[in-house]
């Protein structure tokens, strides 16, 4: 079930591979996190890469969020969803001067600076417009997040932000720029962290770095301490939000500066289940079989890209001893498995299983290769299921050849 939806109703209905979402659970996680924070001025920036699919993100509208981007394109998302430019903080390691032209005018919170070039390209088109632009600086605090090497951008050695030198000097720059306005410092160290420690170590240097910038650098907003949250995939214990908010607060309270985060895959992770069929069964090793499932990289890239584990469980258990399988999708590329030697009651083709914790970082990672449409995407709420995203046809993609 979700919430009180029979998922295989929703599979028969609407076919697989299939996103199914509980309105309700990004609500209850928006609120635990939200009422973490309560102590203290904050503000929620739901990061879009996410999962910017409209419906979601004009839910968390909705409950008040702010919205963090990544691209003008999810930019223009999050303006038809409903946010206000002066509630989005537009991030990226690359802004094309585009996207630059397309994003100054709008008057955003925060444009996050990545680089001393970016930086003078952005004053370059305030300058032109006569709008100062609100930018702030992102540092790279030389943290190690201890998450997936792919999805860790805090260390010298990723190429996310601005080391902490290079940044003091940027900051007290700004003072003799008037088309910039510093609004901000912003930190983001990685994804998917497990322990509160470089979340910590995180907003601690960014307390610093904000007491030690010059007198002549006006008063800072806020802060923007990033997203980074991570989620049990495997089922156990995760960070709570009253822990990561503690951890955030402690340091950052002495600064007396509003916090903002950017939490993505705490959200939505947990609210999202891929489903999918079994469309065959073969013999693997003497003791395991391959379950072909008719999702795959294509429509969850998590497993292959960065071994990510997801539990996968079959939606209507069959009675029987438990077996061994590799469950793997239909892509033509070894790697895509997306359930690496499970343990699972026995399945049978035709049979429906649910991959778990795929609401972030699972849709909106979707490709088309080997020609697959972009899977149908359903929300549950009070009781009933609507489609959010109907399944692309052939027809969607060939639209844009000639
Ligand atoms: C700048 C920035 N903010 C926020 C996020 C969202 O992170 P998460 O989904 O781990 O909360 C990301 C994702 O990596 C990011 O790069």
């Amino acid at each position: 079930m979700c919430d009180d939806v029979s998922l295989r109703a929703i599979a028969d209905a609407e076919g697989t591979p299939l996103y199914v979402y509980s309105a309700a659970e990004i609500r209850a996680r928006y609120a635990a996190l939200d009422e973490a924070f309560s102590t203290y001025p904050h503000r929620l920036h739901y990061a879009f890469k996410a999962n910017s699919t409209l419906a979601i993100t004009r839910l968390l509208c909705g409950l008040g969020a702010a919205a963090d981007v990544n691209s003008v394109w999810e930019l223009e998302v999050a303006r038809r969803a409903g946010f206000p430019a002066t509630d989005i903080v537009f991030t990226g390691v690359g802004k094309s001067l585009q996207e630059l032209e397309c994003a100054v005018p709008l008057g955003l919170k925060a444009i996050n600076v990545e680089s001393a070039g970016e930086l003078s390209r952005i004053e370059a088109i305030a300058a032109q417009r006569g709008q100062p632009a609100r930018i702030a600086i992102r540092i790279n605090p030389d943290i190690d997040a201890k998450s997936h090497p792919h999805i860790s951008t805090g260390l010298r050695v990723n190429k996310f932000g601005i080391p902490a030198d290079l940044a003091r000097e940027l900051a007290a720059s700004v003072a003799g720029r008037p088309a910039l306005r510093l609004v901000a410092v912003h930190v983001h160290v990685g994804s998917q962290i497990t322990s509160i420690e470089p979340l910590a170590r995180a907003a601690a240097f960014v307390a610093e770095l904000v007491a030690s910038l010059p007198s002549t650098v006006g008063p800072l907003e806020y802060v923007d301490l990033g997203g980074g949250l991570g989620i049990a995939y495997d089922g156990g214990t995760a960070v709570t939000p009253k822990q990561y908010a503690a951890a955030l607060l402690e340091p950052i309270r002495p600064t007396g500066l509003p916090i903002v985060i950017e939490p993505g895959r705490s959200l939505l992770g947990p609210a999202g289940t891929l489903l999918a069929r079994v469309i065959d069964i073969k013999p693997r090793t003497a003791s395991s079989e391959f379950v072909v499932i008719d999702a795959g990289m294509t429509e969850l890239m998590r497993p292959a890209l960065y071994e990510a584990f997801h539990r996968i469980e079959p939606v209507m258990p069959r009675s029987g001893p438990n077996r061994q399988y590799e469950i793997v999708g239909p892509v033509c590329e070894s790697s895509d498995v997306v359930g690496r030697d499970r343990v699972l009651p026995p399945l049978e083709v035709g049979d429906l299983v649910a991959v778990r914790d795929a609401g972030a970082y699972g849709s909106a990672m979707a490709s088309n290769y080997n020609r697959r449409p972009f899977p149908v995407e359903v929300l549950v709420e009070a009781g009933r299921w609507n489609v959010i995203r109907r399944r692309q046809t052939v027809e969607d993609m060939l639209s844009l050849e000639s």
